[in-house]
């Protein structure tokens, strides 16, 4: 699948979004290595800590359908909506998908113009593993 398709997959997700505290708007994408794509958008909570973030909600879906094996996310993100900015995920996000993907696991983010891409080892350098 194509970024550009990702992204779109991820943009029309976040109309989803419940962000009535915020504002903000979040869409994610996540495309396993079989080429399957789960969506997610963020869902806040009026005990602001409870919100869930659009790329653990899509990775949450995905790992509850059964799968362990992803490629790429996409994320964007805005005030009401609007995408104008890059929505780079969190250190909460980047942490819950470094548990099942790889250092090269690629993360695409779109600002309304241009796409930029990361892997997740340069978003999460020197990252956490047990033992
Ligand atoms: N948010 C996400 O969904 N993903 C991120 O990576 C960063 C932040 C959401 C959480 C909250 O609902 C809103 O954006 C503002 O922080």
């Amino acid at each position: 699948m194509r970024k550009e398709e990702l992204i779109g997959n991820a943009m029309a997700v976040m109309k989803n979004a419940y962000a009535p505290y915020s504002e903000f708007t979040v869409g994610a994408a996540l495309l396993t290595k079989k080429g399957k794509v789960y969506t997610g958008c963020n869902i806040e909570n009026s005990s602001y800590s409870v919100t869930n973030c659009a790329e653990r909600t899509a990775l949450f879906c995905a790992v509850k359908n059964g799968e362990r094996q992803f490629s790429a996310i996409a994320v964007v993100g805005g005030k009401k909506g609007r995408v104008e900015n890059y929505c780079s995920p969190c250190g909460v996000c980047r942490q819950a998908l470094r548990e099942f993907c790889d250092k090269d696991f690629k993360i695409y983010l779109y600002n309304g113009v241009e796409i930029k891409t990361y892997t997740l080892g340069e978003l999460l350098p020197e990252s956490f593993e047990l033992g």
